[in-house]
């Protein structure tokens, strides 16, 4: 389809003439238990809510309205190479599992707006606790496995849980990871103890159980499948939330980003057909993990309100066994459209650059890969056009959003590409470019992504219990917008480049990391002065950090057997997620004279970037040992 056929002209146009009645229609893909009696009330929360006044339930809407019409269909397929198991959930053995498991809830004192911690491996049973706490209106709150205890721990205090959902481990490629250990060395960290836990038993690794406060969740479950218990769904608002997801801010304290029941729905649901382009019954894979944004929206949310088929996937695009492992699923399952970050194809790549691991794979269903999560380079795109020979598409989209705010839109037909931009922004949103002051750029010219507020249904109408931090970080930066933290420019075609972010953030493998964070893990270390965190280039993860200290006078230790304790140290405090493998000691840092430190000069260096000499560097012969002390480590270009 060409761009003059595309119907995104068209939708985004009667978006933007009446975004109610856009969302209004949108709306009625939804089941609701009471209608909105407003579709969107501009006075309500910090700048405005969606569907006021409507009553709904999020698990119904995925599981239970589907059983009548497509019972037998595959709900979830999980295919784990790391176990050597697949297994198949209609949509009824779903609404079974849920039901039960939310009674087993209940039982455990859970009620409507308790929070849950997920603290889970990709197994069936952490889209089966998620939907759970939906149906009893519960709040989830998924943490990332390769979180060390103490993130855990900071994610506790802050969300309160009555009671933490786990398994006994996750396997990392031919790697058991016992997770029980952390959670225990989280919950006696915290100052939120949660007053139960569940423990999904791996016949890899058994856990040992705290009496009095641990369960057995296989035992459970089979008691109250035994006894008959299911939960009904129970009713909540729209405006109530359905979860929390943490999401790395400016410091080491995390984001708690909500999303709401009713505009969440809508919005994915509008998303799976007219961005995505898939139709209910077709099968959709989204290569992530269920603690990440991406996880929630489309390994579990989207693709079950559509009535499609979601793969979950335990395992990894190389070494689970091979780089071919992706064909095989698509192949194996019939997948249609594949959703992963532009790592994972780097990764393939590198492994098998002709792609001869795809010979023997009938990928004939398969239409489309989308790619998210970091800058998608072109170079891995066009490299994944040519072996695939599909449209391979880039959106940008975040945690905060829980949706794509631009990308090329396959249902309502494709626009023409521009590699390097993930084409244009999605009705709901519309996007400029500000300068430092505020002012509206021209195009081609960068400056600070924003969105004209409000933002559409399904993104986060707050931070939780942090009304205050959401304004602040999000809202009173640019009056009258919301900030992206992300910079770029929009070309005279409204196609948007999103090249970078304008906070400390940095992405690794597809995973958001805060700089900020591990400096305060390296500043922690008693032989640390002072400190300072970057990303660098990599050609697999995008950027991997690298951290720059000083050490203290008369320090003792060799400079070589503090970093070691460094990288350590950083894997314990924030886990081996943040990907931390290099400290370096240098004699001191650059800075300006009031004292702030080069970190995008010294990054530039690092990458081997062209770079100018700032005129209020307060010494310029600083920069040319970070060059040296990045080169003995064979950086810096
Ligand atoms: N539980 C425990 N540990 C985990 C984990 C989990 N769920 N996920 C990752 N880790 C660990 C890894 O084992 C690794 O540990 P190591 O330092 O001991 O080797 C570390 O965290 C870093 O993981 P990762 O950044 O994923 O690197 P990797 O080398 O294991 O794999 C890729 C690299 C590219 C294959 C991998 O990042 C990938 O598959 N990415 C796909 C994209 C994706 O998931 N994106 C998310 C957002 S869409
Ligand atoms: P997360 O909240 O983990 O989804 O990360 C969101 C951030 O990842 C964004 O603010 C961007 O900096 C980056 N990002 C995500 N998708 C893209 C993309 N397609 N192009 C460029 N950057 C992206």
């Amino acid at each position: 389809m060409t761009s003059t056929q595309s119907r995104y002209h068209d939708a985004y146009a009667q978006w933007k003439s009446d975004p109610v009645g856009f969302w209004e229609e949108a709306a009625r893909e939804i089941d609701w238990i009471r209608p909105a009696d407003r579709i969107f009330d501009a006075e309500a929360g910090t700048y405005g809510r969606w569907f006021a006044g409507a009553l709904c339930n999020t698990c119904y809407n995925a599981v239970d309205r589907h059983v009548a019409t497509r019972g037998d269909q595959a709900a979830i397929i999980y295919d784990s190479p790391v176990t050597g198991t697949k297994r198949i959930l209609t949509y009824r053995d779903l609404q079974e599992e849920v039901a039960i498991l939310a009674a087993v809830l209940q039982d455990m004192g859970v009620a409507k707006g308790d929070r849950v911690v997920l603290y889970m491996p990709m197994i069936p049973e952490a889209s089966i606790g998620m939907l759970a706490c939906a149906r009893i209106g519960a709040v989830h709150s998924v943490v990332f496995g390769g979180f060390a205890p103490k993130e855990l721990a900071t994610r506790i205090d802050d969300a309160r849980p009555k009671v933490v959902l786990t398994a006994s481990c996750g396997i990392e490629g031919a790697r058991v990871l016992p997770y029980k250990p952390l959670l225990d060395e989280a919950i006696s960290l915290s100052a939120a103890k949660p007053e139960s836990c569940l423990v999904v038993q791996r016949p890899q690794c058994e856990a040992s159980l705290v009496e009095g406060r641990d369960r057995d969740w296989q035992e459970e479950v089979a008691k109250a499948r035994a006894a008959g218990r299911k939960a009904d769904c129970v009713p909540v608002a729209a405006t109530d939330p359905l979860y929390v997801l943490y999401t790395s801010g400016t410091t080491g304290k995390p984001k708690g980003v909500v999303r709401d029941n009713g505009g969440h729905m809508v919005a994915l649901k509008w998303t799976m057909r007219n961005f995505y382009g898939v139709e209910p019954g077709e099968v959709f894979w989204a290569a992530s993990d269920v603690g990440w944004v991406v996880g929630h929206s489309y390994i579990v949310y989207g693709p079950l309100l559509h009535g499609a088929t979601a793969i979950l996937y335990e395992g990894k695009p190389v070494g689970t066994p091979d780089a071919g492992a992706y064909w095989r699923v698509i192949a194996e399952h019939g997948v249609v459209t594949l959703f992963t970050a532009p790592t994972a194809f780097r990764a393939i790549k590198k492994e098998d650059p002709n792609a001869e691991l795809l010979e023997g794979h009938d990928l004939s269903r398969f239409r489309a890969l989308f790619l998210a999560g970091e800058r998608a380079d072109p170079d891995t795109i066009q490299w994944a056009e040519r072996i695939l020979d599909v449209p391979v598409i880039d959106h940008w989209w975040q945690t905060e959003t829980g949706w794509p705010v631009a990308g090329n839109p396959i249902g309502l037909g494709l626009l023409p590409v521009k590699y390097g931009s993930p084409t244009v922004p999605m009705p709901g949103y519309v996007l400029e470019v500000l300068d430092e002051g505020g002012k509206p750029v021209p195009p081609d010219t960068m400056g600070s992504i924003v969105i004209k507020l409000p933002l559409p249904p399904g993104c986060l109408p707050t931070l939780w219990n942090a009304d205050e931090r959401f304004r602040e970080a999000y809202l009173s930066v640019y009056p009258g917008y919301y900030s992206t933290s992300d910079a770029g420019y929009l070309d005279k075609d409204g196609y948007v480049w999103v090249m970078g972010r304008t906070d400390d953030i940095i992405n690794v493998a597809g995973h958001r990391l805060s700089t900020g964070g591990m400096e305060e893990v390296l500043a922690s270390h008693p032989a640390v002065a002072e400190c300072a965190v970057i990303g660098v280039k990599d050609s697999l993860k995008g950027e991997v950090p690298c951290g720059f200290v000083v050490l203290k006078a008369g320090v003792a230790k060799a400079p070589h057997e503090v970093e070691t304790e460094l990288v350590s140290l950083v894997r314990e405090k924030i886990g081996p997620v943040a990907a931390f493998k290099l400290a370096i000691t240098v004699g001191r840092l650059p800075k300006t004279r009031s004292g702030k430190i080069l970190r995008g000069t010294m990054k530039k260096i690092a990458d081997g970037e062209s770079w100018s000499m700032p005129a209020t560097i307060d010494d310029p012969v600083i920069l040319d040992e970070i060059g040296e002390a990045l080169k003995q480590r064979g950086l810096a270009g």
